[in-house]
């Protein structure tokens, strides 16, 4: 019998994360800046995704892959792997042990809010954690249950954020807590976003947003918030894109989603 999707995506995500790790080990430093002198990527991001996608194509070569760092290819079967080969890269640089591997497996165009995420799983190297979801089959960390904390107030809320690389968007972003951190239990920023999600499905956070997130940061992380019974959207009413991101339990999400909204209105941002 075959791999399911949800084996396979695991299979690849321990594999690059213990070579990524092996890799660390060695030594690591900054290889390139991307957008801005703070977008960094190290040759381990590069070579991590590049067996990510050889693992992929080995096994479904007719998937289509979007990946951090590499060439999108438009595969024929249908089925996208939307791929983070190191999630949280200033962490990995500076040995912060909060870096992730992410693979997702999704149906339909590697778009957010267009795609069915199929299979999601987000590994930490370095804690050895697993966390993993297939639809409508239960999220899991480490073989056990997840469940997101449920009927959370806003002011009872810790909630995780991330910042992106451009200095227009991060003032945007330190805007717009101005008006939300003194509503919120605590603000938490720990640096990879699809440990952040796997944290609100954990239940070791309330929630989490993002202004700017890209496909791979929330792929698996997203899935995995939904299967643990959470929500993930953007603004009120709107399903999750680069405009925002928002994941929380039931309760906490639609005040979340407005507290953000108004937020981000006080601060003057269209
Ligand atoms: C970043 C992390 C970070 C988030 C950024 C992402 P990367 O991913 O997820 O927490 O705030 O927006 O770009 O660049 O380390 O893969």
């Amino acid at each position: 019998m075959g791999h399911t999707l949800l084996e396979l995506a695991r299979d690849i995500a321990i594999h690059a994360g213990e070579s990524a790790l092996e890799a660390r080990r060695g030594g690591v430093e900054v290889a390139a800046t991307k957008s801005t002198a703070t977008d960094i990527v190290t040759a381990v991001d590069r070579d991590t995704e590049a067996l990510i996608r050889s693992l992929i194509a080995d096994a479904r070569p007719g998937d289509g892959v979007l990946g951090e760092e590499g060439d999108t290819i438009d595969g024929t079967s249908g089925l996208n792997w939307v791929v983070d080969p190191i999630d949280g890269t200033v962490n990995f640089l500076y040995g912060i042990p909060s870096w992730s591997i992410s693979v997702a497996v999704v149906d339909g165009p590697p778009v957010p809010g267009e795609w069915t995420a199929l299979a999601g799983v987000v590994v930490n190297p370095v804690t050895g954690e697993v966390f993993e979801a297939s639809a409508g089959g239960g999220a899991r960390g480490n073989g056990r249950e997840l469940h997101v904390n449920a009927g959370i107030a806003l002011d009872r809320a810790l909630v995780a954020t991330g910042f992106g690389y451009s200095a227009e968007r991060r003032l945007e972003q330190a805007k717009t807590l101005v008006d939300l951190l003194p509503k919120l239990r605590d603000i938490r920023r720990i640096g990879s976003a699809a440990l952040d999600l796997c944290a609100v499905a954990s239940g070791r956070l309330d929630a989490f947003f993002e202004r700017g997130l890209n496909p791979w940061d929330h792929a698996a992380g997203g899935l995995i918030v939904g299967e643990a019974g959470g929500f993930v959207g953007g603004l009120p009413g709107m399903p999750e894109s680069d405009r925002m991101f928002v994941a929380a339990g039931p309760g906490l999400f639609e005040t979340l989603q407005t507290a953000i909204a108004d937020a981000e209105r006080a601060a003057g941002i269209e």
